[in-house]
């Protein structure tokens, strides 16, 4: 049966309970804007990628990062979520989330999913690109689709102790978790690991932001490294996240049949620093087919300091819609901002949720939305926007079981 099974990159899958992928978000699949060289995308992947071809060179004279750029986005739940040792009631695998096509598979919610398979397959060091799918609120810097940019890369006993004799030398050790380092590495391994992985970013963003950026480490936690790390930039006054990153843990390693190496690992999101380094203004913008957007870049290379220009910006619409919360399903605002995007397409600019009350007698709650629609290319008339405003609550009300309130 047909409806039964949904298609994705050529492949058949069984619809089942946690089946949320909408055709909106699978018409991003294959889209590649970062392979396309002369897209904001592409030219900020080459830069980093160039970056680390040059500054990262082995012994025999060839580069120590090899880049995989074309992996599938379609990924199983063990390659997105358990080969990382993400809990298994961790927030970040929630049916509201993420892109599920089936209870085993969904479209990749960060290029990390690669770690385990790039690592089997006996690669050292890798950098690795491609889009990633998240469900999330609508805003000029959120977009259901996004790319990012992993790294990881290992070391042998050797490559740390460059002195003749190591046998004395131990990677490892039976001891305590602390803030510095996993229970089975020495503080010495931790702190080399550390001191690379920063010294390596550091190069890096300096290398994009100029050098003297200003920059500041600040303390995370990821189910996959500790210990845990992002990198902010202050950008025009503003400290903006650049990254997350850290020592990988060495259950992962051990999983992949090795006992040998060390190694650290990072994830950088590529459009809020490609906004950030163009000045492009919305994120919507890089979906954009439209010649006064593509070719502002169309004569650059990864490394000219390219300043878009807003060709003119035409007017925001705003319109509010405020229903009940079926009583007997779950709704989560997610779903919504789905629907939305599902129905108005990239006319959305943002959607926010303004107001929630609870009914103190039917106990019923209502949520109100102010939904802002853009055009990037003319001006919408109110005419326009109440139509799409219109389709948006009927579908709303026929798909997730609100009562719009008038
Ligand atoms: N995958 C993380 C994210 O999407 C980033 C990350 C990658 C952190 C690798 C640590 C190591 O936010």
């Amino acid at each position: 049966n047909e409806k039964e099974t949904i298609d994705v990159c050529g492949k058949k899958y069984q619809r089942d309970e946690w089946t949320n992928v909408t055709p909106k978000i699978l018409s991003h699949v294959g889209r590649n804007l970062h392979l396309q060289e002369k897209h904001p995308l592409g030219l900020l992947k080459n830069r980093i990628v160039n970056h680390f071809y040059s500054q990262y060179i082995g012994r025999t004279g060839n580069p120590i990062f090899s880049v995989f750029d074309r992996l599938s986005p379609v990924v199983t739940v063990e390659q997105n979520f358990d080969s990382l040792l993400i809990p298994k009631n961790h927030i970040s695998r929630l049916k509201s989330d993420c892109y599920y096509i089936d209870s085993g598979h969904l479209l990749r919610a960060h290029t990390t999913a690669h770690q385990v398979e790039l690592i089997k397959s006996g690669i050292d060091s890798y950098l690795t690109v491609g889009d990633v799918y998240r469900r999330d609120e609508i805003d000029s810097s959120h977009y259901p689709v996004f790319h990012q940019l992993d790294a990881a890369r290992l070391y042998s006993k050797h490559e740390i102790y460059k002195q003749e004799d190591i046998s004395g030398i131990n990677l490892f050790e039976n001891g305590d978790e602390t803030a510095e380092k996993q229970e089975v590495h020495t503080l010495d391994t931790a702190l080399f690991l550390q001191a690379e992985l920063k010294a390596c970013l550091e190069k890096l963003a300096r290398n994009l932001f100029g050098e003297d950026a200003e920059i500041r480490w600040v303390e995370s936690v990821f189910p996959f490294t500790h210990p845990s790390f992002e990198l902010e930039v202050l950008y025009n006054g503003n400290w903006l996240e650049l990254l997350g990153c850290g020592v990988m843990k060495q259950e992962i390693l051990a999983n992949c049949g090795i006992t040998d190496k060390v190694g650290w690992a990072f994830g950088i999101g590529l459009e809020r620093l490609a906004m950030r380094l163009y000045q492009i203004p919305d994120i919507r913008l890089f979906w954009s087919q439209d010649t006064g957007f593509l070719n502002q870049f169309r004569k650059a290379t990864p490394t000219s300091p390219v300043t878009y220009k807003t060709i003119s910006v035409f007017p925001q619409c705003t319109n509010d819609m405020s229903f009940w919360l079926p009583e007997s399903t779950a709704f989560s605002p997610n779903d919504f901002y789905d629907l939305v995007r599902q129905v108005g397409g990239d006319v959305i600019e943002q959607v926010t949720l303004i107001d929630e009350f609870n009914h103190p007698k039917t106990k019923l709650t209502s949520h109100c939305y102010r939904i802002v629609y853009r055009h990037m290319q003319k001006t919408l008339t109110k005419t326009e926007v109440n139509r799409v405003h219109e389709d948006i609550g009927s579908e709303a009300t026929r798909l997730l079981g609100v009562k719009l309130r008038v």
